[in-house]
């Protein structure tokens, strides 16, 4: 979709939405509009029970008086609690309406409440960024869509007083959406399509960027000792990947960097401890950890960061096979650590083990994040809107919920500790993978945590989080890339220049 800033004015024809926060009466555009229309804005206001709450639509088809097509008030909720990311709702929610509305234009004005400080470019921006994030779709595997199904809008106009300050504060919001949308179309292409070796591929379009790009395959992976990230991938016909990614956008491109790593199993049938039918295509987005990591390393180098970043992500399919590992087999993980394989369900954690060793040991990062679909328990826990944060850092645990409350990407801080670390001692081994029927994505962490030295750490479990099953704000059903605005706002606000 194309989006360009304008002056704010109302157009004479076509599509206007426009965004007001709750007011007793119509003010700025939208009382010129009730003026010239003899009232009748105020009156279809009023019938439509319209109080200005947040993401509540009015649409107005034809407004007498007006050559306009259609009107949309959207409301911005209590003038009060208005911040800069409250613009989003204009975009998405005015989207979210037309898209398939048969509309191809629109223009979009923003009315910030009197006396508020939030600055209009970066308002406007928002506006862009909830607007591009909404039109989001996946349409590749269609061939007989109906004509009326297809998406129509084609570009947005946003209207502001600076149209060129709007523009350039939309530079950096924009290449997290474009990142968001690539990690949205790896999540949801079906696993027969993307495999292991299939996202090394797609990563490689990330060079254009300046990212450098490595993939380490099994041959290496049996060399480093990787046995627990392999024993994973020992019943699938796809080679296991471990793809390495560097950003190096800070003044010294030596200066130590900080990492990510994603949990990539790009298919979980659970292995031979096998998920039952109902619901296992949904496995399919156990890779959406990696393709958070993808995602932020594409909008780092996108917005051209000024920090060195590390992305990793183990790519892998679990998979049941007269040669898939067995529940009970012992293996060797790189960092030397023996793990007994209870369950071959909980392959995450697998994963992720020889990829943070891997991390931690190549390039000394100053922190590392992981993010994973880890365990079914977080969803239980903290349901499908906030992801669960385990840390052993309380100022990396702060940063990152400051900067998911910003960009509505929410976490939620879960205990750790050596209570809970016991439940994976194993009598054979030197832990097993799976810790009991309670606290199952705290006995996760914790095992991830076995794989950390001393090196500040988080852990993000997106189980609930990386798939939506209905749409909600700047994110359609489907998904989410959650993670991926979280974690550039997490690098802009601490660790750039
Ligand atoms: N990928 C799943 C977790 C998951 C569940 C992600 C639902 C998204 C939606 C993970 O590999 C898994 O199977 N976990 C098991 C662990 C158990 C065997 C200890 C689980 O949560 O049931
Ligand atoms: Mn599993
Ligand atoms: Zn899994």
């Amino acid at each position: 979709m194309q989006i360009n800033f304008v002056k704010s004015e109302i157009p004479d024809e076509g599509t206007l939405a426009i965004g007001t926060t709750e007011s007793e009466d119509l003010t700025g555009h939208l009382e010129q509009l009730d003026k010239k229309t003899k009232g009748s804005i105020a009156r279809a206001l009023k019938a439509a029970r319209f109080t200005g709450a947040k993401a509540q639509v009015v649409e107005i088809l034809a407004p007498g008086g007006l050559d306009l097509d259609r009107l949309l008030v959207i409301g911005l909720g209590k003038a009060d609690d208005f911040k800069t990311e409250t613009a989003e709702t204009l975009g998405s929610s005015a989207v979210a309406r037309l898209l398939t509305s048969g509309e191809k234009a629109a223009t979009l004005l923003l009315q910030l409440p009197k006396g508020s400080k939030v600055d209009e470019a970066e308002a406007a921006a928002r506006v862009a960024q909830g607007a591009s994030l909404r039109s989001y779709r996946f349409d590749l595997y269609r061939t007989t869509q109906k004509k009326t199904d297809k998406p129509t809008l084609a570009k947005v106009s946003i209207g502001v007083d600076d149209p060129a300050a709007a523009k350039k504060a939309w530079r950096g919001p924009e290449a997290v959406a474009n990142a968001v949308a690539f990690a949205r179309d790896l999540v949801t292409e079906p696993p027969n399509v993307l495999f292991p070796e299939e996202f090394v591929k797609r990563a490689r379009k990330l060079e254009d960027l300046g990212v450098e790009i490595e993939a380490i395959g099994e041959k290496e992976m049996t060399k480093l000792g990787m046995g627990a990230l392999l024993g994973v991938g020992q019943g699938s016909e796809r080679e296991t990947q471990l793809l390495v990614m560097q950003w190096k956008g800070a003044r010294d491109r030596n200066a130590q960097p900080i990492a990510f790593v994603g949990k990539g199993v790009t298919f979980d049938t659970g292995g031979i401890s096998i998920k039952p039918a109902a619901g296992m295509d949904a496995m399919k987005y156990d890779m959406g950890g990696a393709a958070a990591v993808i995602g932020l390393m594409h909008a780092l180098a996108g917005r051209k960061a000024k920090a060195n970043v590390i992305g990793i992500c183990g790519l892998v399919e679990n998979m049941p096979d007269g040669n898939a590992q067995r529940p009970g087999d012992v293996v060797k993980s790189m960092s030397g650590q023996t793990i007994e394989v209870l369950n071959t369900d909980a392959e995450g954690r697998l994963v992720l083990a020889d990829a943070l060793w891997y991390c931690q040991n190549r390039f000394k990062p100053k922190f590392m994040v992981d993010l994973a679909t880890l365990t079914g328990a977080i969803r239980i826990s903290l349901g499908l809107d906030i992801a669960g944060l385990f840390s052993n850092n309380d100022e990396l645990a702060e940063r990152l919920t400051a900067a998911g409350k910003a960009e509505g990407e929410e976490l939620w801080r879960m205990p750790m500790g050596e209570r809970y670390d016991r439940m994976i001692d194993s009598p054979i081994a030197d832990m097993k993978n799976i810790g009991g029927q309670f606290g199952g994505s705290i006995t996760a962490a914790q095992f991830i945590q076995r794989f950390v030295n001393k090196v500040p750490w988080a852990h993000l479990d997106i189980a609930g989080t990386a798939w939506a099953e209905e749409a909600r704000g700047s994110t359609p059903k489907g998904a989410t890339g959650f993670g991926i605005r979280l974690l550039n706002r997490l690098v802009a606000d601490n660790y750039e220049g």
